[in-house]
């Protein structure tokens, strides 16, 4: 795992994005892991300016992003769909086609999670995966849990993720729910990028950089991945 410490959300994001532009500038059609939550959004801004500046462009990328609650309307202002389309997709180049988010409001909920994990593995697998940390190690909606689970699939939520989540619920009650890309689709990424900021991260990244691999904290399986790229500011590097 490298790991590097930065002053500043700013400079997380500015590092982040330049991970990501290597990777486009790279492979003009490469396909995009992306997260959603607090810790992508000053990422998000960043490569909207790239954007708007010319030096890249989404206009051959797929992305397919991590999870998606369940019994929440598409367009809820706090659905995923929402969130991506208002941080990042409307104000980028990218085919709304070539966008991918789990539909938590399917009616055959297996056969959703079959069928997102086979379009990314047609879309010839994620080439740099996004992620955020929940304070309980989670990654995606990886809850801990007695297994590393594999694809795609539906998990209720956990006490400290309805917790850290349940702020952004002031109208609607926040769904027990939620589809979640499994560990092995996050791990068969090519390459790994985890941002996390503040002091509530600081146990979650101790345990996942420094403490055994176990499915208790399922970020610790990042590990065992060969190319992890860790960008931390330093409160959330505090336990290191
Ligand atoms: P956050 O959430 O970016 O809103 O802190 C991260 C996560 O729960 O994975």
């Amino acid at each position: 795992m490298e790991i590097r410490i930065f002053d500043t959300k700013e400079e997380i994001a500015r590092k982040c994005a330049d991970l990501f532009e290597e990777v486009i500038r790279d492979k003009p059609n490469a396909v995009l892991g992306l997260a959603t939550g607090a810790s992508p959004v000053q990422t998000y801004k960043e490569l909207i300016r790239r954007v708007k500046e010319g030096k890249i462009s989404f206009r051959d990328i797929q992305s397919f992003n991590l999870d998606e609650y369940c019994d929440l309307p598409q367009n809820d202002k706090n659905s995923y769909y929402s969130f991506m389309r208002e941080n990042l997709f409307q104000h980028v180049d990218i085919a709304p086609e070539n966008t991918h988010i789990p539909d938590g409001n399917a009616k055959d909920i297996n056969a959703e999670c079959r069928n997102y994990d086979e379009k990314i593995k047609r879309a010839g697998g994620i080439d740099v995966q996004l992620l955020g940390i929940g304070t309980n190690g989670h990654i995606g909606f990886n809850e801990p849990d007695a297994l590393f689970s594999e694809g795609t699939h539906r998990i209720k939520l956990s006490q400290s993720t309805v917790l850290s989540n349940s702020v952004y619920f002031t109208e609607s009650p926040m769904p027990a729910y939620a589809l979640t890309m499994g560990i092995r689709s996050i791990m068969e990424a090519k390459k790994i990028v985890l941002i996390a900021a503040g002091e509530s991260k600081a146990e979650a990244i101790y345990r996942t950089v420094k403490g055994e691999v176990t499915p208790a904290c399922p970020a610790s399986i990042l590990q065992t991945h060969p190319n992890v790229v860790l960008l931390l500011d330093r409160a959330a590097a505090s336990k290191l």
